[in-house]
């Protein structure tokens, strides 16, 4: 499919609007992942019950721009990730490869302070990477990523990725990370799972 041309987009698809804040981009499509939309992913399951009892607290959205699905296009979207912990665990995102494995990914940090776990799908190998203000992670091909929030306020962020890339949830929903970031004395930490 050939990429989106100039005058076949409408001006709020050229220039985003966005509040960093707020999460959101001017005319943009949301999605919101709330405590029980992350059910069986974090370490500690009593203190995710415990969590659960208390409501179901919006962890993380996402606005996302999708201007066309041709070869060339990019698509981009605005994350916010809330302040928290689950046991000792933090806030985090469900985690993704992309459907179209060799797409990559680019990862600009706005506000707050958080960090990527990044997992090569072959190796198992895993890394883990500061995102926020000053922070551009680049995640290649073929890894699958998660983002963590390990400070006191939102961590907000942008990412760009091939329109081609897509979103496959379903391998971290089977099996999940193969490590994950959990607060030790104050520092973000990676264990094994
Ligand atoms: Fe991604």
């Amino acid at each position: 499919m050939s990429a989106t041309t100039l005058g076949s987009l409408d001006l709020n698809l050229l220039l985003g609007r966005f509040d960093a804040q707020k999460g959101t981009i001017l005319g943009a499509s949301r999605t919101e992942r709330r405590l029980s939309d992350l059910d069986g992913i974090f370490l500690d399951e009593s203190a995710y019950r415990a969590a659960r009892a208390l409501g179901d607290a919006l962890i993380y959205s996402v606005e996302a721009v999708e201007p066309g699905a041709g070869d060339g296009d990019l698509h981009y979207g605005l994350g916010v990730i809330q302040p928290g912990r689950i046991g000792q665990e933090y806030f985090m995102t469900k985690g993704h490869l992309h459907r179209w494995r060799q797409a990559a990914e680019l990862y600009i940090g706005l506000s707050g302070s958080g960090v990527m776990l990044l997992e090569d799908e072959a190796t198992g190998e895993s890394r883990m990477l500061p995102l926020g203000p000053g922070c551009a992670v680049y995640v290649p091909g073929h890894t699958g990523h998660r983002t963590a929030n390990t400070g006191t306020t939102p961590l907000s962020y942008i990412g760009v990725y091939p329109a081609r890339a897509g979103h496959d949830y379903g391998v971290y929903a089977s099996r999940n990370f193969r490590c994950a970031v959990v607060d030790d004395a104050g520092t973000p930490k990676m264990i094994k799972r």
